[in-house]
Order: C-alpha cells, then sequence, then structure tokens
C-alpha cells in the first residue's frame, strides 16, 4: 500500500503523558500497524511566528508538527473549533459564539496545515484526515493542485441540516468537504444527516445510495464506527486489576461497590446531569447510602474557554451538594477527581467497578464505554449504563439504555445495575463483548482504508470484471 498520511489537529507523540481524547486512542495503533506519518498540531503556542516542522520518529511512524501562533490559536482552537463547530455539532446552538474572525482564522490554519503538510507529501500518498478542526483541509491541498486520495473521518456527531443551516457561512465550510474522496461518520444517522445536507444545499447528483457527483471526481459516504483494540485492552485490564494501584483502590472503599465515570471535563458529557441522576438514585433507594461509591475521573480540557470553565463550577458545587447532604464520617458518596490517569490505571478500575456511568447527552461514539465493556470479568461482569444519544449505543445495544436528561430514569437504571442478578449480567456484558470484538480497533481502520483506496488485486479483479461485462 502507498505511504498513509494522518492530519489531525493532536498528534499523539509519544511519552507526553496520559492525555483525554478518543482520537489519539483510535489513531496511534492503526498508525502503527501501517507504518507512515502523522502531521498535526504540537500542542504548543508560539510567543512569536512559528516557522519549521518538527519531525521525530519512532517505530514505524514519523511525527511531524508545527506550533500555532497565539491569535490562530485563540481563532482556531478557541474560537471557531470549540465554541462554534464543537456546540453546533454537539446540537448545542444555544452555546454557539460564532464571529467572523474566528472563522477567518480556522480557514487561515487550515492553509497553514495544507503549507506545510505538502511539504512533506508524495504524490502517491494517501492522507487521512480528522475530524472537525479539519474540514476544509482537502480544498486548501487541492487548491495547491494534490490530486492524492484523501479521506475525511469526523469523530464527532453530525446534526441534521436543520441544525447545521444556522451555522453562519456553513456554505461555504460544509460543501468543503466535497474535495475529499471519502467522507466518513461514526453512525449511520449521522451520515444520513450529511447526505441529507449534501442533497437539501448543495444539489450534487448523486452516483449511488452514498456516492455523489462533484466536478469530476465521486465522492463516498461511509459509516465507520470507531472501535477499541477490544482483546488486547481485557488482556490489559486482567492484569491491571492486580496493580498496587488498583488494589489500594479498592482497599479504601472497604468492600463497598463501586461506580465509576470517566469523561473529559465537558459539557457534552452530561456530568452536572449525572450527578443530579445520582441524587436522585441516593433519595429514591436509601438501603444504597453507605454502600457504594461513585469514582468520577474528569481531567480538565480546554481551559481557555468560558463554557468549560462554568463547568467545572458547576460539576464540583453538585459534588459537593451531594457529599454534604448524604456523606458520613466515615463514607463520601462521590470521589471527583480532575487528574488525568494512565490507560492502565483505568483498565483495571473498569474491571473492578460495579458499574460504568456513561451518559453524554451526545456523543460520536464514547471510547469509554467500549473500554468498560472490554475491561469486565465475564465470569462476574460490571454493568454499562450507557446514554441512548451516544454512537456507542448502536452496538452496546445490551447496556441499560437512558435518557441522560431524565435524572430519575438514570436512578433507576443505577438500583437496577447494582442489583442485577448474575446470570443477566452475563447475558448482556457477553452480547455487547461480541458486538466489540466484531468491530474492533483494527476493522475500523481497514474498511475505511480498504474504500478510500483499494487494494490494487481487488482494482485489478474489479477491472477485468468491468472489462468482461463490456464484452
Ligand atoms: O474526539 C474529539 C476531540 O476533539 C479530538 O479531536 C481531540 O483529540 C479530543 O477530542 C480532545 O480534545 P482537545 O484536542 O480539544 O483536547
Amino acid at each position: 500500500m502507498a505511504r498513509l498520511v494522518i492530519v489531525s489537529n493532536r498528534v499523539g507523540i509519544p511519552d507526553r503523558g496520559a492525555r483525554p481524547g478518543g482520537l489519539e486512542v483510535a489513531i496511534r495503533p492503526a498508525l502503527k500497524r501501517h507504518g507512515g506519518l502523522w502531521f498535526g498540531w504540537s500542542g504548543r503556542v508560539a510567543e512569536d511566528v512559528p516557522q519549521s516542522v518538527k519531525i521525530a520518529a519512532q517505530d514505524n511512524i514519523t511525527y511531524a508538527t508545527v506550533d500555532l501562533a497565539k491569535d490562530d490559536y485563540q481563532e482556531f482552537y478557541n474560537g471557531f473549533a470549540n465554541r462554534v463547530l464543537w456546540p453546533i455539532l454537539h446540537y448545542r446552538l444555544d452555546l454557539a459564539e460564532f464571529t467572523r474572525r474566528d472563522l477567518g482564522g480556522y480557514v487561515r490554519v487550515n492553509q497553514y496545515f495544507a503549507g506545510h503538510l505538502e511539504k512533506l507529501l508524495r504524490p502517491d500518498d494517501v492522507i487521512w484526515v480528522h475530524d472537525y478542526h479539519l474540514m476544509p483541509l482537502a480544498k486548501a491541498l487541492r487548491d495547491r493542485g494534490h490530486h492524492n486520495k484523501i479521506g475525511f473521518f469526523i469523530h464527532i456527531p453530525f446534526p441534521p441540516p436543520e441544525i447545521l443551516t444556522a451555522l453562519p457561512n456553513h456554505d461555504q465550510l460544509i460543501p468543503a468537504l466535497c474535495h475529499y474522496d471519502l467522507v466518513g461518520f461514526q453512525t449511520e444517522v449521522d451520515a444520513a444527516n450529511f447526505a441529507r445536507y449534501i442533497a437539501n444545499e448543495c444539489g450534487l447528483p448523486w452516483a449511488s445510495g452514498n456516492s455523489f457527483h462533484f466536478g469530476n471526481r465521486i465522492v463516498r459516504i461511509g459509516t465507520f464506527p470507531v472501535g477499541v483494540e477490544t482483546e488486547a485492552f481485557a488482556r490489559l485490564a486482567r492484569r491491571a486489576v492486580e496493580t498496587h494501584f488498583v488494589r489500594e483502590v479498592l482497599g479504601s472503599l472497604s468492600g463497598r461497590s463501586m461506580i465509576i465515570g470517566v469523561d473529559r471535563l465537558d459539557y457534552s458529557k452530561g456530568i452536572p446531569e449525572r450527578m443530579s441522576a445520582f441524587e436522585r438514585f441516593l433519595a429514591n433507594f436509601p438501603d444504597w447510602r453507605g454502600k457504594v461509591t461513585y469514582l468520577q475521573i474528569t481531567p480538565r480540557s480546554r481551559t481557555g474557554i468560558p463554557e468549560y470553565a462554568d463547568m467545572g463550577r458547576e460539576v464540583g458545587e453538585a459534588v459537593g451538594r451531594i457529599n454534604g447532604a448524604y456523606g458520613e464520617a466515615s463514607w463520601t458518596p462521590v470521589r471527583y477527581i480532575n487528574k488525568a490517569h494512565s490507560r492502565t490505571a483505568l483498565a483495571g478500575l473498569y474491571r473492578a467497578a460495579r458499574a460504568g456511568l456513561v451518559t453524554p447527552l451526545r456523543d460520536g461514539m464514547n471510547l469509554v464505554a467500549k473500554e468498560f465493556v472490554a475491561a469486565q470479568n465475564a465470569e462476574d461482569p460490571g454493568v454499562l449504563i450507557l446514554s441512548r444519544f451516544a454512537g456507542a449505543a448502536h452496538e452496546c445495544a445490551a447496556a441499560l439504555l437512558v435518557n441522560p436528561y431524565d435524572p430519575e430514569g438514570v436512578g433507576n437504571a443505577i438500583n437496577r445495575a447494582l442489583s442485577m442478578p448474575l446470570e443477566e449480567r452475563r447475558q448482556r456484558h457477553s452480547a455487547n463483548f461480541k458486538v466489540l470484538v466484531r468491530n474492533d480497533l483494527s476493522h475500523w481502520a481497514g474498511r475505511f482504508l480498504r474504500m478510500l483506496e483499494p487494494p490494487e488485486d481487488e482494482i485489478d479483479s474489479r477491472t477485468l470484471v468491468r472489462a468482461a461485462g463490456a464484452r
């Protein structure tokens, strides 16, 4: 296969410590398998105008990163990407703060990425661009004369046109996706929303049910639910649960059951709503008081954005309220921690937990849900309580599916999870686990790349079949 070039805003440079974010978790193993180049932001904001690309190599991956200038960071990352696209794509029109200046910064950084990337490109590279930060990147490359195969995968939700069209200048931004050869989504719903946008807003001719003509190219739309390395994560969890760290946590619970939640501090994750649900649970099921501890691990994220700081305060207050109202000198109902934990530590904690609370208000996929399932002991598994609005709910249908906006309902689900008979827990876990083994991370990357650039023997046989048909 031609060289694979991954482009994403965040680059998972090794040895940078534990960082939250599903994108890096998903890309690294895929790229490790294929080898290739990973290009993106270094994570640094330069004092003066940044100039050069920094190159580092490890295993068979070359990392190429660029710094961002202060204004670019502000307008592109804190501004348009995370205060306009992030809320709108998560169906939160009420939180979007659009300015034309930030849109300008977003387009400028995409040009800047294209300018540096093209110096590293070979004509036959296959380029795979990730996430909402880089929607116009293919256009920027095409404008510079690059004809490579370019695919785009969006890790977060893609809402219906009724929501997207509230984005000022959507008619310049969303059609830029037509410069990719393949546009991939987490779920059928997201893909159908994009197809409807193309039909309603762009009026482009369809080539088939899932592809359309754009200039002299055909653009394909696909669904590729991102997975985890299911069996490897299960092995990691088996080892991790025996580590000193996990034993110490379990010891500190004094035999109480543990419920776990792990999320970046982000309003899309529904953490305040989840706190209310836990509060309802303690109020409605008093027998559980003193017998269960809810551990919520929530690393801070995007701290330069006001909505994130507001949310941090809101969650802190809710935790204080619950612990104040229900806690005892010998029992703290909620343990709330802002420190990021290593994958190993999380794997062990998931396995040790009786229930996993994954209740985003809206989520592209949510790999915590999948890792929680992968980590369980099949003989005595914990129960996944999962928002119906997470992409993972399409696959983990045997979880207890809940509406995160209904604290009473989520509180009931917590009670049901903690009281669930062993046989039902086993059946639900086994059903979810099987699905996650069938669609693990290697399938995700493999399917995307095969659709973007079919292997040569497949192309040959298709050409032969077509030629035979023509005769
Ligand atoms: O998956 C969505 C995403 O925005 C990724 O693109 C990103 O790596 C992760 O969440 C963490 O967000 P951020 O890069 O803003 O810290």
